[in-house]
């Protein structure tokens, strides 16, 4: 059985450090399966035009959060984007904010000191327990819907707050510090709280709401960095 193709036009902005002086914008058409996805329509271009295109991908099914960019001025995963379902050319980008090291792979390593100055882990000071540590059906609620990160950046890349301030400690670390300041198991949330109310934590938020909109696992950002702005005014968890 032959698969229905489609042909979709694209516009990508390249950027060679090594031999470009400044990003530009390049045309392709590609031609992938009617559903195809705007990965696929990279990879068609990587595989069959230009192989020099640069961007990171790897589960290709929305889990590893590797392919984030900037989809038609939105920040979108590409495994996850139909191209039936977007105005062409379709326009991708890197993500903004932070440095392009080529194409639309960018240097993640702000982003990621970002999340370990929150201490990303069960932080338990008792001792040792014999059987595992339990949690009631409520107390696991309380921070379900931060699990669900898989660091992609796209919220942090989203806001405006961060493009102007890459010192802003950005709501990617907040949504993974509110999965375990609100985990009954965990001794550490005075610790993350006092990280987070310096001059660089969750007071930057202005509510833009631009994280919420972005992240493709649906987590409320928002509603979690208020959760966690509350917390430290009130000294309340
Ligand atoms: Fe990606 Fe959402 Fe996690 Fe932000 S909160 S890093 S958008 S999965
Ligand atoms: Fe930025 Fe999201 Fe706050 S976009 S300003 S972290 S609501
Ligand atoms: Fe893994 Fe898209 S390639 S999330």
């Amino acid at each position: 059985m032959s698969t229905a193709t489609a042909q979709f036009d694209l516009t990508v902005q390249r950027f060679d450090p090594s031999k470009d002086e400044k990003p530009y914008w390049a045309d392709y058409t590609v031609e992938v399966e009617e559903s195809g996805r705007v990965l696929d329509a990279l990879h068609y271009i990587k595989w069959y035009i230009d192989g020099s295109l640069a961007l990171r991908r790897s589960c290709a099914h929305g889990i590893c959060g590797s392919d984030a960019m900037m989809i038609n001025g939105h920040n979108r995963l590409a495994c996850k984007v139909l191209c039936r379902d977007l105005d062409q050319p379709i326009k991708v980008e890197p993500i903004q904010g932070l440095k392009v090291e080529k194409d639309l792979i960018v240097d993640m390593e702000t982003f990621f000191a970002g999340y370990a100055a929150v201490k990303p882990w069960l932080i338990n000071r008792s001792s040792e327990p014999t059987t595992e540590r339990l949690q009631s059906p409520e107390q696991r609620e309380r921070y379900d819907d931060t699990t669900k990160c898989i660091l992609c950046a796209a919220c942090t890349t989203a806001c405006p707050i961060f493009w102007g301030d890459d010192e802003y400690i950005g709501p990617a670390a907040i949504v993974n510090a509110h999965r375990f300041i609100y985990d009954s198991r965990d001794d550490g949330a005075h610790e993350r709280l006092e990280i987070l109310s310096s001059r660089e934590g969750a007071f930057r938020c202005r509510t833009t709401f631009n994280c919420t909109d972005a992240c493709p696992r649906g987590i409320k950002v928002t509603e979690a960095i208020q959760e966690v702005k509350r917390s430290i005014l009130y000294k309340k968890l």
